[in-house]
C-alpha cells in the first residue's frame, strides 16, 4: 500500500475480525466499518476482496486536511476519499459520511460490521451505548459478523460513562438472536503517542465477535 492511516500503529483485534469474516462469509461479502477514520481497516477489506461501507462523521477524516502529529508539527494528512483513489479501490468502497447515531437507523445490509474504538467518543454518550450497538447489528445479516473493538475503562471519570465498557457488559446486548463467538481483553498497556493524544498514555481494549443466528423464518 502507497498510503498510510493516522492510526497505523495503533494496538488493534482486527486480525482476529478478518480470521473470522474468512470462516464465515464469501470472499466478495460485503463489511461496514462505522466510524472508518481514514480507512485503516477499509483499506485492508477492500484489498482483500470485500465490498466496503465506509461511514464516518469526521470531515477531516474522509476529505483529509491539516493536523497536529504528536511533536507539534502540522502536516497535511490524507483523507479516506484520496486514499482509496490512490489505491484504486474506490469502486469497491461506499463512504457515507453522516453520524451513525443521527436520524434513522442506517437502511443496510452486510454480511458483518466492524467497528474500533468509536462508540466511547465524547459526541455518543448522548445516547445509550445499546443504540450504537443495536444499529450495527442491524446492519448485519443472519449469519453474518458482529466485530468491536472497544476501550475498557481506565482512568476515574472513564467509570462513570457506559461507553467505556467491558466484554461481560456487552454480553447483555446479544441473547437474543446472537452467538457470542469470542471476548478477548488486554491489560492495561502503553500507547505510543497518535494523533490527539500528543504523550504516551495508558489503554485498555476489549473485543466482542458474535455472530447473528438464523431463525426459521430466515431460513424458507
Ligand atoms: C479512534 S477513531 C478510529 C481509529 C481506528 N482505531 C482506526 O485505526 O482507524 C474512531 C473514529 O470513529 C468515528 N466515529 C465515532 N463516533 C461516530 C459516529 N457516531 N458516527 C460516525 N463516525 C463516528 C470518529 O470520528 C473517528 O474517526
Amino acid at each position: 500500500m502507497q498510503t498510510q492511516s493516522l492510526w497505523e500503529h495503533t494496538l488493534t483485534f482486527f486480525p482476529q475480525f478478518l480470521a473470522t469474516l474468512r470462516e464465515r462469509v464469501a470472499p466478495d461479502a460485503t463489511i461496514a466499518v462505522v466510524g472508518a477514520s481514514d480507512g485503516k481497516f477499509v483499506l485492508p477489506l477492500a484489498t482483500a476482496g470485500y465490498r466496503v461501507v465506509a461511514i464516518e462523521r469526521d470531515t477531516l477524516a474522509v476529505h483529509g486536511g491539516k493536523v497536529r502529529l504528536p511533536g507539534d508539527s502540522d502536516v497535511h494528512a490524507m483523507g479516506l476519499i484520496d486514499r482509496l483513489k490512490l489505491e484504486k479501490l474506490h469502486a469497491r468502497v461506499r463512504v457515507i459520511e453522516e453520524d451513525f447515531l443521527v436520524g434513522e437507523p442506517l437502511d443496510v445490509q452486510c454480511e458483518a460490521v466492524w467497528t474500533s474504538c468509536s462508540w466511547h467518543y465524547s459526541a455518543n454518550h448522548h445516547r445509550p451505548l445499546s443504540e450504537f450497538v443495536d444499529r450495527m447489528q442491524r446492519l448485519v445479516r443472519p449469519g453474518g459478523v458482529f466485530g468491536a473493538e472497544f476501550m475498557m475503562p481506565v482512568e476515574k471519570h472513564h467509570h462513570s460513562v457506559e461507553h467505556y465498557t467491558s466484554p461481560e457488559r456487552l454480553h447483555r446486548h446479544f441473547l437474543s438472536d446472537w452467538d457470542v463467538l469470542l471476548t478477548l481483553s488486554t491489560n492495561e498497556f502503553t500507547e505510543r503517542p497518535h494523533i490527539g493524544r500528543p504523550h504516551d498514555h495508558t489503554h485498555r481494549m476489549g473485543l466482542l465477535l458474535a455472530t447473528r443466528t438464523f431463525t426459521l423464518t430466515d431460513r424458507f
